[in-house]
C-alpha cells in the first residue's frame, strides 16, 4: 500500500495510513523521518509520548476504562488507533512445549514477560501512551500435553460459524496482541519492538523476543469522529456518502454508549487460575454500505440500527448525539417480535439487548473499531465477556432468526443490519490476568 502525500492530507489521515502500513516504514513515516537508519525501528524517545511504570499497571489486562477519557455524557472514549497482531509460536518454541522442555519454555516465558514489562516502562498505561492485551487461542493451549479441554476453568471453545448466513475462516494463530493508543507512533513503536526487531521503544530498551513468534496476520483500524467520512474513498461505501462529520462509524452513527456496555467487572473471570482475566472474541466483519447510503433514508437507518421507536420519536439525532450515555434499547414498550409484526423492521441494538442478563446488565464489553484493511470498509468486532458462551448468546439474539418466524413476517422482515454485514473470520481467546499473560501453562 502507498502512503498519501503528507503535505496534501491532514496529519491524522496520514498517521492512520501509516498505522495501516506498519513496520519501520510506517513508523518512520509517522515520525517524519527517513527509513534508512542503521537500526530499524525507532529507539529514541518519541516526542510528547509519556513513559510508564510497570508497577502501576493493573492486574487485569483489560482494565482500560479507568485511564480512558469520558465524553461530556460520561461514555468511555476508546483509543483512536488499533493494531491486532496475530502470531504463532515459533517452531523452536512449539517443539519445546511439545517435548515438555520446561527449561526452554520457562526461558521463553520469562523473556516475553520482560519484553511486556519493558513496553509498559516505555509507554504510560493510557490513551496517550499505550494500552494492550495479550490473548491466547484454544490452539495454543492444545499444544500442552493432555490439554485438549483448554485452559483451566475457562470456557474457550474453538471458533465456529454462528449463523446460517456465514462461512467464515477461523483464526487459529496462538497469540493475539491488541495494541491501542491515540498516539499512532506509540502503537507502531511498540509493535516494532515486540515483533519487528527494534531494540527499544520510546527510548526504553526492549528484550528481544522476535525468535519466539512467527507473524500470521496483522489487522488495523481506527475509531474517532470524522474518520469514516475521511475514508469514503474505500470500497464498500459510496464516495459521496453523507456520513456526518462527527460519526465514528461508517454507518453514520456512534456506538459504545455506557448504558449498553458491560462493566469490566462483569466480563472478568471470577474463579480458577485465570481469575482476573477475560475472554475475547474477534470477528472480522466486512460491510457493504452502498444500499445503506443510497436506498435508505435517515429514518430507516435509525430504525434498523437502533429501533423503529427511536426513529419515530427522533431519539437519536443526526449521529447519536441525542442519546447521552444510554440508547435505552432494552426498555422499549413492546418486545421485538411485536415490532417485527407491526413495523416489518427490527433494530440491531434492540435485538441484541434481548440477550442481557436477567437484571438488565449487558454481558459484552464491545471494543470494536472500523477498518479499511484491504481498502474495504469493515469493522473488527472485538468483544470481551466472561465466557464465550455469553458472546454466542448475544450473537444469536443479534441475528434474530426467531423474529422472522415468530412474527409471521418471514423473509420480508427488515432484520436490523444483517444485510450489510458479512462475517469473514472469527477467533476466540483467553486474555489472562497480567500475572499469567506471558505464555501461560493451561493450569498455571
Ligand atoms: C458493522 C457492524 C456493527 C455496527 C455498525 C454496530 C453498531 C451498533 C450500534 C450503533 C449500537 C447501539 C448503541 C451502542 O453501541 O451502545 C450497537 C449495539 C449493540 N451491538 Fe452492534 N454493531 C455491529 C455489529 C454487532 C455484532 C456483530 C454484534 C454481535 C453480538 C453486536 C452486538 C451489539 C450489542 C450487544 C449491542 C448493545 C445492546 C444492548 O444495549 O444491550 N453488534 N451496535
Amino acid at each position: 500500500m502507498n502512503l498519501p502525500d503528507p503535505d496534501s492530507v491532514p496529519r491524522r489521515e496520514f498517521c492512520k495510513a501509516a498505522v495501516a502500513l506498519g513496520g519501520t516504514a510506517g513508523l518512520s513515516a509517522c515520525l517524519g523521518v527517513g527509513d534508512d537508519r542503521d537500526n530499524p525501528g525507532e529507539t529514541a524517545a518519541l516526542s510528547g509520548v509519556p513513559a510508564g511504570d510497570p508497577e502501576s499497571v493493573p492486574e487485569r489486562q483489560h482494565a482500560w476504562n479507568d485511564v480512558l477519557e469520558r465524553d461530556e455524557s460520561g461514555n468511555v472514549v476508546a483509543p483512536t488507533h488499533h493494531v491486532l497482531r496475530y502470531c504463532s509460536v515459533s517452531d523452536d518454541l512449539a517443539a519445546a512445549i511439545d517435548d515438555g522442555d520446561a527449561g526452554a519454555v520457562d526461558d521463553a516465558r520469562e523473556r516475553f514477560a520482560d519484553a511486556l514489562s519493558d513496553i509498559e516502562r516505555g509507554f504510560e498505561w493510557s490513551n496517550e501512551g499505550l494500552l494492550f492485551t495479550v490473548g491466547y487461542a484454544p490452539a495454543y493451549f492444545e499444544r500442552f500435553d493432555g490439554r485438549s479441554e483448554g485452559p483451566a476453568g475457562v470456557d474457550l471453545p474453538e471458533p465456529t460459524a454462528l449463523t446460517s448466513m456465514e462461512d467464515p475462516g477461523f483464526d487459529t494463530a496462538d497469540v493475539l496482541v491488541h495494541l491501542a493508543s491515540d498516539t499512532p507512533e506509540a502503537v507502531l513503536a511498540a509493535e516494532e519492538a515486540l515483533f519487528g526487531g527494534a531494540d527499544a521503544a520510546n527510548g526504553e530498551p526492549v528484550t528481544d523476543v522476535t525468535d519466539l513468534f512467527d507473524p500470521v496476520d496483522r489487522r488495523t483500524g481506527f475509531l474517532g469522529p470524522g474518520l469514516p467520512r475521511e475514508h469514503r474513498d474505500a470500497q464498500g461505501v459510496p464516495d459521496d456518502a453523507p456520513i456526518p462529520e462527527e460519526a465514528p462509524l461508517f454507518m453514520g452513527f456512534k456506538n459504545g454508549f455506557a448504558g449498553s456496555q458491560a462493566t469490566e467487572d462483569r466480563v472478568t473471570i471470577t474463579d480458577g487460575p485465570f481469575a482476573g482475566g477475560t475472554t475475547e472474541h474477534v470477528s472480522k466483519l466486512q460491510t457493504q454500505l452502498n444500499a445503506w447510503w443510497n436506498q435508505e433514508n435517515h429514518h430507516q437507518r435509525v430504525a434498523k440500527l437502533f429501533s423503529p421507536t427511536h426513529a419515530a420519536e427522533e431519539r437519536v439525532g443526526e449521529w447519536g448525539e441525542k442519546l447521552g450515555s444510554n440508547p435505552a434499547v432494552a426498555d422499549l414498550p413492546e418486545d421485538a417480535i411485536e415490532f417485527a409484526r407491526e413495523e416489518g423492521v427490527v433494530g440491531h441494538a434492540q435485538k441484541a439487548a434481548r440477550a442481557r442478563d436477567e437484571d438488565g446488565t449487558p454481558p459484552l464489553l464491545r471494543r470494536d473499531f472500523p477498518t479499511t484493511d484491504g481498502d474495504h470498509t469493515g469493522l473488527h468486532f472485538l468483544t470481551l465477556q466472561e465466557s464465550i458462551a455469553d458472546f454466542v448468546r448475544v450473537r444469536e439474539a443479534m441475528t434474530g432468526s426467531d423474529l422472522a418466524d415468530e412474527s409471521g413476517v418471514g423473509s420480508r422482515l427488515n432484520n436490523g443490519i444483517l444485510q450489510y454485514v458479512f462475517v469473514r473470520r472469527r477467533g476466540n481467546y483467553l486474555v489472562p490476568p497480567r500475572t499469567h499473560r506471558s505464555l501461560p501453562e493451561p493450569d498455571p
